[in-house]
């Protein structure tokens, strides 16, 4: 018997990724051909929550778990929002989000996990189909607090983005605004197969900022730029001006100092084999990067990208309402 369940999708920042830390605007789209699933059903008596992470092959007793273990982290502070105290429940997860690659992958099994119990508490409390047992923002403000295990001080973006489900304009410390999108298009998403963590990214960004803030907040404020413009062309359907504004990130990104050979010869391949422009996508030094690609130029463009070295391509297409 199923007593809740609940998904959240993939994402990829498109512009703004680090600058976001700082304050500045980011861009970001949900990923829905990969998913995060939770589904609660009843465990053994006695056994308390318990989590079953299929993809991992693991299963976590949440009372036991240590406390900064992200998904017995996230269970707890789910129960303690809800008042319940470790009910009977094996909670099972299962995620097509490739793992720490940047897209999302643990604040998307956070959110499905969140949304499940919500579910799964909605029935024991009397108040079964009311889906909504629990605003996007109080999930969103949960997963975030299982960020921080993983991520040092994130801005939020990640969270955001896969709670809402829709293209998300974020400042730090502001509510989300979703954007429109004039006219879909089409992005190729890159995994270079290397695994490096944003908080490692996020931190030695923080220490070049505190030695050289001029430079680093001038960069900040170029890419503040190109957020603005790209968030304009999206919403004027005029997706082909976003190629060049990639580009030009991407430039910013290595400025920065958080792009890496592997990311560069991907970004590079796209470009050669005719995409409007690439760039990296997420902390960086690793993980994903994006290319603007078209009906036509997309297979090609994923052919390139494999042969230069990628690990997983996904071709998506980004449109409202997704
Ligand atoms: C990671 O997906 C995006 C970064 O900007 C970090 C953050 O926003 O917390 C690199």
């Amino acid at each position: 018997m199923i007593l809740g369940s609940g998904r959240a999708p993939g994402k990829v920042i498109l512009f703004g990724e680090h600058a976001v830390v700082y304050g500045r605007p980011a861009l970001a789209v949900p990923v829905t051909q990969v998913q995060a699933e939770a589904v609660v059903e009843p465990g053994e008596r006695g056994a308390g929550l318990t989590i079953v992470a299929t993809d991992l092959g693991e299963t976590i007793t949440v009372r036991d778990a240590p406390a900064d273990h992200p998904l017995a982290a996230v269970a707890r502070l789910t129960l303690v929002k809800f008042g319940l105290r470790d009910p009977d429940w094996r909670v099972t997860i299962r995620s097509t989000i490739p793992i720490a690659s940047g897209m999302g992958s643990g604040a998307a099994v956070s959110a499905a996990i969140v949304r499940a119990l919500a579910a799964a508490w909605g029935q024991g409390s009397g108040v079964r189909g009311q889906e909504v047992a629990i605003s996007p923002e109080e999930i969103s403000a949960l997963v975030y607090e299982v960020e921080r295990l993983h991520h040092g001080t994130p801005s939020g973006i990640d969270n955001t983005v896969v709670v809402y489900g829709q293209p998300v304009y974020f400042v730090r410390g502001q509510p989300p605004q979703t954007f429109h999108i004039g006219r879909p298009f089409m992005l190729a998403i890159a995994d270079t197969g290397i695994h490096s963590p944003t908080k490692i990214a996020v931190g030695d960004v923080r220490r070049a900022w505190e030695r050289e803030g001029t430079r680093f907040e001038r960069l900040f404020d170029q890419v503040t730029t190109i957020v603005e413009d790209a968030r304009l062309a999206i919403a004027d359907g005029q997706p082909d001006r976003l190629g060049l504004l990639m580009n030009r990130n991407h430039a910013l990104l290595q400025e920065i100092g958080v792009s890496c050979p592997e990311l560069d010869a991907l970004v590079a391949a796209a470009r050669g084999a005719g995409a409007l422009g690439a760039k990296l996508s997420g902390g960086g030094r690793g993980g994903n990067m994006i290319a603007l690609v078209t009906a036509d130029s997309a297979s090609r463009v994923a052919k390139a990208l494999v042969a230069a070295g990628a690990v997983r391509v996904i071709v998506t297409e980004v449109a409202d309402g997704i």
